[in-house]
């Protein structure tokens, strides 16, 4: 082999490794950080993801509603205590402490917009947020969504409820 032609094939590995370390440099281009928004697009925040767009973690096919069971609806009412009433308040009626501080008052699950809603639709409000309440897919299980909305189901029933629907033998709890 000619000397030159050994200089030659290292100059052309080196440009190779440095053009290579380059690209590995993925890190140090333009793109958006997490949480990041684009220029001009802050007041857009939180953002609601476009139609169809599911979370990484999001099961493709999200699990049927469950039958619902005293236990379920205790579980229900457990999850949403923790994570609903500080907006939606204890009942549901939309004036939680939060809300009382100032945050933008929810609507009451009694209007007949949310009681003639699917139970579908408070399970994709958890899943997605709405507005501005942002998405509890990341604090609420599938499973615990159900639950929460079988809860919320129970709190509208509620409204129209008498005595008369009360079991005879538990009506002395009431007084
Ligand atoms: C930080 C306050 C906050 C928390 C916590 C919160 N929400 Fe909300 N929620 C709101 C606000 C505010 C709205 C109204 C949003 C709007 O119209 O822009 C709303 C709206 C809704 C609606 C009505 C959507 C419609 O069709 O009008 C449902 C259902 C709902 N929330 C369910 C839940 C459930 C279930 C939880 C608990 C997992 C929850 N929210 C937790 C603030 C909150």
């Amino acid at each position: 082999m000619k000397p030159w032609r050994g200089t030659a094939i290292a100059g052309l590995a080196g440009a190779a490794a440095l053009g290579l370390a380059a690209c590995d440099n993925m890190a140090n281009q333009p793109k958006l950080n997490p949480y990041e928004l684009p220029y001009g697009a802050q007041t857009n925040w939180p953002v609601t993801p476009p139609p169809h767009v599911v979370a990484r973690d999001e099961p493709l096919h999200p699990p049927p509603a469950p039958p619902v069971t005293m236990a379920l609806l205790q579980r229900g009412r457990q999850r949403f205590d923790i994570y609903c009433s500080p907006c939606h308040g204890r009942f549901g009626d939309g004036n939680g402490m939060i809300v009382q501080r100032g945050f933008p008052r929810p609507p009451s699950y009694y209007s007949d917009a949310l009681r003639n809603a699917p139970s579908q639709h408070f399970y994709d409000v958890i899943t997605h947020g709405y507005g501005v309440m942002y998405s509890y897919a990341g604090r609420v299980e599938p499973a615990d969504r159900w639950a929460i909305v079988a809860y919320i189901r129970a709190l509208q029933a509620s409204a129209d409820a008498t005595v008369a629907d009360v079991p005879p033998n538990q009506r002395s709890a009431l007084q």
